[in-house]
């Protein structure tokens, strides 16, 4: 049983229009409009890192749960891109939030990530280990992308956003979750030089320049997606003994505005039910689901006891979905 009590989220101040990606590589609006949805993204500034977006965005959550940093038992954040290879970001967010010695630790499932990131802060909840648990997705793209590449680098954006869950017995929380990973198929989206099987100092290994940057296999995800988001869905919506009727807000990771379409096309759920603002973001990976939620909650678009389903999709290649009630 817990209750999400605060949600934040962060959008640095740069915007980059597609007109501006227009002057950078071979591309037009009018594509990444009609592939994408996409219309502008936000970049972060040069002196801003991943920790620093998810502080702010950590900061407008804590505020509106209406609790102190020293309250929070648990911090749990999910991101590919965090600020060192090593350590983690969590404990870097930690100390610049001063929610000092807590557990602090990094959940990297790709775009999956802040679904991963709250079913297991749920786990916890449930377990009884812990009260409060703050949650965060935060990702810097514009740091991994290889800015030739028309493909990648018209899709992302940098944010952050957060989550303040409690153990709460007045709602049932997690009515259902289903996340996993199709291992397989892992290389389909991945930085081919830099991990610890092609360290960036083997020299010897002739690296390719772009093989340093952000790559993804489109087609092939976008297929991946279309196919198994419909089946979590079902999967879902079993395990909770409730129908598309009883839903009345999905948030899915915002990867492209088509793979929105075509998975209420699938599933009959109506599109008015999906909350959208890829147009305004792009993708921010796993900041993607709480920056929508909280745009949303914001909004006073979701209210105590709506049924809401989140699903996260990406890298590894992976996926994590849940339905609560709010
Ligand atoms: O966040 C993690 C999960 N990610 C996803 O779920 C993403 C899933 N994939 C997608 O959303 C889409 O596959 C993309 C948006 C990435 C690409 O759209 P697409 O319609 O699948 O394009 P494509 O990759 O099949 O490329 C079609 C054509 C190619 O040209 P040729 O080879 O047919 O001449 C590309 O080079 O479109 C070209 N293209 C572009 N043209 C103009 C690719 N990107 C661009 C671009 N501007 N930005």
């Amino acid at each position: 049983m817990f209750k999400i009590i605060g949600t934040g989220s962060y959008l640095p101040e740069k915007v980059m229009s597609n007109f501006d990606l227009e002057k950078l590589v071979d591309t037009t609006d009018e594509w990444i409009r009609e592939r994408t949805g996409i219309q502008e993204r936000r970049i972060a500034q040069d002196n801003q890192s991943n920790s620093d977006l998810a502080v702010n965005a950590a900061k407008n959550a804590l505020s509106s749960a209406n609790i102190k940093p020293q309250d929070v038992e648990l911090l749990i954040v999910g991101t590919s891109t965090p600020d060192y290879a090593v350590p983690a970001v969590a404990p870097i967010i930690q100390h610049k939030l001063g929610c000092n010695n807590i557990p602090a630790f990094d959940i990297n499932s790709v775009c999956s990530s802040f679904a991963y990131s709250l079913i297991t802060a749920a786990g916890f909840l449930n377990s009884g280990f812990y009260n409060n648990c703050l949650v965060i997705g935060s990702d810097i793209y514009s740091r991994i992308l290889n800015w030739h590449d028309r493909a990648t680098c018209c899709i992302f954006g940098d944010g952050a956003g957060a989550v303040v869950i409690t153990k709460d017995q007045s709602t049932k929380g997690i009515l259902s979750h289903n996340y996993g990973a199709k291992g397989e198929d892992a290389e389909l989206i991945k930085i081919p030089v830099g991990g610890s099987k092609y360290p960036a100092h083997f020299l010897h290994n002739n690296y390719k320049k772009e093989d340093f940057y952000f790559q993804m296999a489109g087609l092939d995800v976008y297929e991946f997606t279309i196919i198994t988001v419909p089946r979590v869905i079902n999967d879902l919506l079993i395990q909770a003994n409730l129908t598309i009727f009883d839903i009345d807000w999905v948030i899915l990771h915002q990867a492209n505005i088509r793979i929105i379409e075509s998975v209420s096309k699938k599933t009959k759920i109506p599109l008015e039910k999906f909350i959208v603002n890829i147009q305004k973001v792009g993708n921010t990976s796993s900041a993607s689901i709480p920056i929508a939620l909280d745009e949303a909650v914001k909004q006073g678009k979701i209210k105590r006891k709506d049924k809401l389903m989140m699903i996260g999709f990406g890298g590894g290649l992976s996926w994590g979905g849940l339905i609560i009630e709010w």
